[in-house]
């Protein structure tokens, strides 16, 4: 029999948009995973941020698998039985002034859809967005989303978007007037670094838009749901959205987006205008409804909290002895180790040493594993990364 060769398989047909690792993974299960040839890896990617709860947890699974049964499609031009109940068991967890939800397929599409009530509620154009902040890349994302090496060849860009830089306050009060729809918002960057604001400066940006009389927009599609310890990282920063954004773990990986507002707000869009053929699917809804269910029962945002305090210390114990480590940050289980030189090396290195790590820059190993890792694993990943560093270190800084 021959065995078909995955990454030849994939190579062949793909468009070749995504940098890949060489490794085939086929399954996985809490925050483990398993390629082709049953090799274990720790994994501190997470799916990029949007398995949470663990990989093929069985109450998501069974969630799925009861749905499946039952109904696959239902376009939200009809009333659902899950859909409904996935709505009401997000709303236990969301800001209770935020009542009205739009669900859709993306993070993207989620932003896509704050953009609109941004711009109708507000009557207004401007969107006033901070330097280093990635929000997607569909168009209108995109135009919100900070670099340079995402944006330059699809200019022109939507009009009317202006970012300011990251925790200046000067240059925010100069910029935000009565002309802004919006100022868009990650509580932390992930794609920018895991780059955490001061509270004062997210109060400023508060302050002003709504003395404006436009609207905070926080996206919280990264740091949402448990990821930084507490459910959202607003409540580390102390500020209250007017429009919320949610994507990547609320389903546990199935594609989601959630754009969450208060009815005032929502209700400026009218029925027609923004609408998406998949949004609301019941499949996504049972998955959702199931991740709020285990987030809930399992403490994994107290987990993220006691986690990622010991992934954390651990990591900052690298840094003493690791003259290649410039800073850690983050906080709960979205944390990065900045580095001297690139990280490329170290993320290939790490990986055949059986645990998978994402990048944030040039220079920045990034960690967003499931919220259910337990520390034996993290001193899995403490060990490989002390050992990759240290090799690293011994090539790029001898002496
Ligand atoms: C903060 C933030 N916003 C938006 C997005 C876009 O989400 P998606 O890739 O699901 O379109 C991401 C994805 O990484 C993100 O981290």
């Amino acid at each position: 029999m021959i065995v078909p060769n995955i990454q030849e398989m994939e190579d062949a047909h793909y468009a070749r948009y995504y940098a890949r690792n060489p490794v085939t993974i086929i399954r996985g299960s809490g925050a483990l995973l398993y390629d082709d040839k049953d090799r274990e890896y720790v994994d501190c990617t997470g799916a990029y941020g949007a398995c949470i709860v663990g990989h093929a947890h069985p109450k998501v699974v069974q969630a799925i698998s009861d749905q499946a049964k039952k109904l696959i499609a239902s376009h939200e031009s009809t009333y659902n039985d899950t859909r409904a109940l996935f709505a009401s068991k997000l709303s236990t967890i969301l800001p209770p002034e935020l009542n009205r939800l739009f669900l859709s397929n993306s993070g993207a599409e989620a932003i896509e859809c704050a953009i609109k009530v941004a711009r109708k509620s507000t009557g207004r154009r401007k969107i006033v967005a901070v330097k280093g902040s990635f929000h997607g890349k569909t168009h209108g994302a995109l135009s919100a989303t900070w670099d340079a090496k995402y944006r330059k060849n699809f200019e022109p860009l939507v009009p009317d978007f202006v970012h300011i830089p990251f925790n200046n306050s000067e240059i925010a009060k100069q910029t935000i007037s009565n002309d802004t729809a919006a100022v868009f918002v990650e509580p932390i960057q992930g794609e920018g670094g895991i780059r955490v604001p001061s509270k004062e400066w997210m109060a400023l940006l508060t302050d002003l838009v709504h003395d404006a009389g436009g609207l905070l927009v926080v996206d919280e599609i990264q740091t949402g749901l448990g990821r930084t310890g507490k459910m959202f990282a607003s409540e580390h920063v102390d500020i209250k959205p007017d429009i919320l954004c949610l994507g990547k773990g609320l389903a546990s990986g199935i594609p989601i987006g959630a754009t969450v507002a208060a009815e005032e707000t929502m209700s400026s869009l009218s029925v027609g205008e923004h609408t998406t053929t998949f949004g609301g699917n019941p499949i996504v809804c049972a998955a959702g409804s199931a991740t709020i269910e285990v987030l809930l029962e399992e403490r994994l945002v107290e987990n993220a909290a006691k986690i990622g305090g010991y992934f954390k210390a651990g990591l900052s114990e690298l840094m003493h002895t690791r003259r290649i480590i410039r800073e850690v940050r983050g906080l709960g289980l979205m944390l990065a180790v900045e580095t001297r030189f690139d990280v490329h090396q170290i993320l290939t290195n790490a990986l055949h040493e059986g645990v998978l790590m994402l990048d944030a820059g040039r220079n920045v190993l990034r960690f967003l594993p499931p919220l259910c890792i337990k520390t034996n694993q993290i001193d899995r990943v403490l060990a490989v990364l002390s050992k990759t560093l240290e090799r690293e270190e011994l090539a790029k800084l001898p002496g």
